[in-house]
């Protein structure tokens, strides 16, 4: 029997410390909104519905949650009155009757779906409220939680605690499972007497309580918890996103020779055997598959990398890049919108974009193709086992047939058929003991200065 979950994400918030022309929960971790990481979590964790709680911003915000792939409502809060009006925003879904409620915040994106799996678990088992809770290595600001033993009596929040109160180190994460056909009469009693006049989420505790219905609470890891305010706090979950992403990788099978140097985006996908070397930054869009080599230094975005390849170092993979197996991708080497095929070489010093690269075809040192005239772009075609010499501008469109060969330093404007030969240059002019006359005419020239 699966239950029925709606999630309610509270994304209204300002943010106003982050001192920005955006919302708070814009701004990125790993690549990826912060609002988006908890839309992933609550999908991730079963829910069938999100309901997003907006304010600034909202059309921006309410786009992202169309794109997390869960049938998402939004509800906008145009008063900041409190975590359980926000809640109350979107009553309209709550109403529609699910299973589960559960509540998180769009500014805290480690939480991870487990946690809110094991939150639901409680309330599928029958309690009505389900507090997720967390020992804070320093609690001043949070909600403590007031236990007598194993069941919670109330969150007391930080502003409304007593001296002996502020001791407790078990705090409230914000985030909260619910009992769906129970939710909205817990919520509707929830007041607003108390130190910042606010209406609590937090309070539904005590009023469930007060019913003798069943509290409960899980604890989860205080990393998990922990929201930005602050660019400093952006930067400390970024941090921390990457280094539990880093473990993750080696777990699954992946080579970081120093982990702290790479950074992964929030769908960077890596098959086990994949060597990765120190200084790589990876942008949205990137996979890799098994027995590939990412060399130093590298920058990769919107690529996908088949097996056995070898991408490096210094290189630079831009969005719709392709590379079939075996192919090699060299120092500085820049591609867009290209597809490498297996066993195709380019080696060094190389923009390839809006081009096609035929099997075991060997592009030389400092080949261009000159996509774009200012106005428009167009591909250049390089056939299976061509050769294009060194130093050639393709100007596209342009083909280059199968087995064909550029001569180097060529400037190519016409196709090239089949196993055909294309010289675009000047012809070389050698002239006998010129050079010696010259070197002499320079000679005198530098004696009669001095
Ligand atoms: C809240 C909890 C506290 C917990 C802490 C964890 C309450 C009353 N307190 O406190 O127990 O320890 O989180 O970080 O729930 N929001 C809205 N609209 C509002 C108010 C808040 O959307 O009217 C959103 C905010 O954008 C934010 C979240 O709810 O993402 C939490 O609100 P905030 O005011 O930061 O609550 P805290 O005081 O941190
Ligand atoms: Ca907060």
């Amino acid at each position: 029997m699966t239950r029925t979950c709606l999630s309610v994400v509270l994304a209204a918030g300002e943010g106003t410390r982050m001192k920005s022309r955006r919302t708070k929960v814009l701004h990125e971790v790993a690549g990826l909104p912060l609002v988006s990481h908890a839309l992933a979590s609550s999908v991730e964790a079963g829910a069938d519905t999100v309901a997003l709680v907006v304010g600034r911003d909202a059309e921006a915000v309410t786009a992202l949650g169309q794109a997390a792939g869960a049938s998402v409502q939004s509800f906008e809060q145009t008063e900041r009155l409190g975590t359980a009006h926000a809640v109350l925003a979107a009553r309209q879904a709550i109403a529609e009757g699910y299973d589960d409620v559960v509540v998180l915040f769009g500014d805290t994106p480690l939480l991870s779906p487990d946690t809110l799996r094991r939150a639901r678990i409680h309330i599928a088992d029958g309690a009505a409220v389900c507090v997720v809770g967390f020992e804070a290595a320093d609690p001043a600001g949070y909600g403590r939680l007031l236990m007598e033993g194993s069941r919670l009596l109330a969150i007391r929040e930080d502003k409304d605690a007593s001296a002996d109160e502020k001791r407790i180190r078990l705090c409230n994460s914000g985030v909260m499972a619910l009992d769906g056909r129970k939710a909205l009469e817990l919520l509707d009693r929830v007041g607003n007497a108390n130190a910042k006049g606010e209406y609590y989420l937090t309070d539904v505790v005590e009023i469930a309580r007060a019913d003798d219905l069943d509290v409960r609470v899980v604890l989860a890891d205080e990393v998990e918890t922990l929201g930005v305010n602050t660019r400093a706090d952006l930067a400390r979950v970024e941090h921390l996103w990457q280094e539990r992403r880093r473990a993750e990788m080696m777990v699954a099978g992946v080579t970081l020779v120093a982990p702290q140097t790479v950074f992964f985006s929030h769908d960077t996908a890596i098959e086990a055997d994949v060597v990765i070397e120190p200084n790589v930054v990876f942008g949205p869009g990137v996979s890799i598959s098994a027995g590939t080599v990412i060399h130093a230094f590298s920058h990769l975005e919107g690529a996908r990398i088949a097996s056995d390849v070898s991408i490096g170092p210094f290189a630079r993979l831009r969005p719709g890049t392709e590379i079939e197996p075996k192919a090699r991708v060299g120092n500085f080497v820049e591609t867009k919108n290209t597809k490498l095929a297996a066993g195709a070489k380019v080696n060094h010093l190389t923009y390839l974009g809006d081009a096609s690269v035929g099997p075991r075809a060997n592009i030389g040192a400092g080949t261009i193709t000159c996509n774009y005239d200012g106005f428009n772009k167009y591909r250049t075609s390089i056939g299976a086992d061509a050769f294009v010499g060194s130093n050639s501008a393709l100007v596209a469109p342009v083909v280059i047939g199968d087995g064909a060969y550029v001569g180097s330093g060529s400037v190519v404007t016409e196709d090239v058929p089949d196993e055909a030969l294309a010289i675009g240059r000047a012809r070389q002019v050698t002239k006998p003991g010129r050079g010696a006359e010259i070197n002499a005419r320079n000679a005198e020239r530098k004696a009669g200065r001095s």
